[in-house]
């Protein structure tokens, strides 16, 4: 079992084998039995800003999902290997947005005659490919925690934006940071013809939102926070920036994983709090805030982890680090020279944002 404490004991024995040679990065949405052994947590901008942090360390053991790790291994050095424990920990919004899809995508803008007015923006959440096409046409990456900043220096770079893959983050921060409205933002459906958008409607448009979502934020609805609301009074509901623009206009605050983390560290004692987010981290807020006397509830009554984060388990870590320790380098993730130049662009232009 996960918990087996034979299993802790061999983790411990193998990072410790390992020393210096070894450096864990563990997102907040990953179980306690793996974040205990990780040297850094964080939102995805702390992991990609943080990757770089230990440039001695041969190996580092992202436990987090596959654009994750291929974010790290495009930041740091040729000499450092990126290792993700399971290589079928994917994220489904991720893969909402193909490299084909996107070039096609950009040849529709291209004969609306609106592609030179249009500056790509990425969410961390997209494969290194995207990140290559964002950097190839003057783009930047952003996360839920910068996106803001990154729409306000891609607006000065042109008159629109290309955001992908996530439409809801595209949106809410579209509307609730920057003054738009919803008509001023266009949804292109990659799976239509010409994205199911006239080229007037190209035209007309500031933002051109991806047709992505994630599966887990999604299930968070207006309905939930009605129902909470109902249910403790004088709760603050606080989501995360990929839920729906109704959810998030439903809530009192918005914000990434380490925002969220931040916020319940300032909350005053007897405060209570529904969380939008995965369930592993707000369980994990719940118990450590529940001591300070802080009500901490998941928004939703259905149980809701991210599967793909979940594939990181203990059995999983215990094999990575033992595999590493005898020599064995095992699920390196390497993106290949031609597309990380280009993604490198991309991410070292969030990176500069002010
Ligand atoms: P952040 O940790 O940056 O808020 O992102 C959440 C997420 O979905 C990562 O996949
Ligand atoms: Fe992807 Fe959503 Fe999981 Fe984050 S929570 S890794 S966006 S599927």
């Amino acid at each position: 079992s996960p918990s087996d404490p034979d299993l802790v004991e061999r983790a411990r024995a193998a990072k410790e084998k390992l020393g210096e040679k070894v450096f864990i990065l563990g997102h907040h949405y990953q179980r306690d039995e793996v974040i205990q052994f990780a040297d850094v947590t964080g939102d995805s901008f702390k992991l990609a800003r943080d990757a770089a942090a230990r440039p001695e360390a041969e190996y580092i053991v992202f436990c987090g999902v596959h654009f994750m790790a291929e974010s790290a291994d495009i930041l740091t050095t040729g000499d450092q290997k990126v290792v993700l424990p399971d290589l079928a920990a994917g994220c489904s919004m991720a893969d909402m947005a193909t490299a084909e899809q996107v070039a096609e995508c950009w040849d529709v803008l291209t004969e609306a005659g609106v592609a030179e007015q249009v500056v790509p923006v990425s969410y961390m959440n997209s494969s290194a490919d995207i990140k290559a096409f964002t950097g190839r046409h003057g783009g930047t990456i952003c996360t839920s925690s910068n996106a803001k900043r990154a729409l306000e220096w891609a607006f000065e770079q042109g008159e629109k934006v290309l955001f992908l893959p996530d439409q809801h983050l595209g949106r809410n921060t579209a509307v609730r940071d920057m003054g738009m409205t919803l008509e001023d933002c266009v949804l292109y459906n990659p799976h239509k013809p010409n994205g199911g958008l006239t080229a007037q409607e190209l035209r007309d448009a500031k933002m051109i939102l991806w047709r992505g979502h994630c599966s887990v934020h999604g299930r968070f609805s207006v309905e939930s926070v009605n129902d909470v609301r109902a249910r403790i009074p004088g709760v603050n509901v606080l989501v995360h920036p990929e839920c729906k623009h109704e959810v998030v206009a439903a809530a009192d605050h918005v914000g990434s994983t380490e925002y969220i983390i931040k916020a319940l560290e300032a909350a005053p004692a007897g405060s209570k709090w529904a969380i939008g987010t995965e369930l592993n981290l707000v369980r994990r807020l719940a118990n450590r805030f529940a001591a300070e006397d802080k009500e901490i509830v998941f928004l939703d009554k259905t149980v809701c982890f991210c599967s793909t984060m979940n594939r990181i388990d203990l059995p999983h870590l215990v094999w990575t680090l033992e595999s590493l320790a005898e020599g064995n380098l095992v699920n390196r993730i390497e993106v290949d020279p031609e597309t990380e130049k280009y993604a490198k662009l991309a991410l070292e232009r969030m990176l500069a944002l002010p």
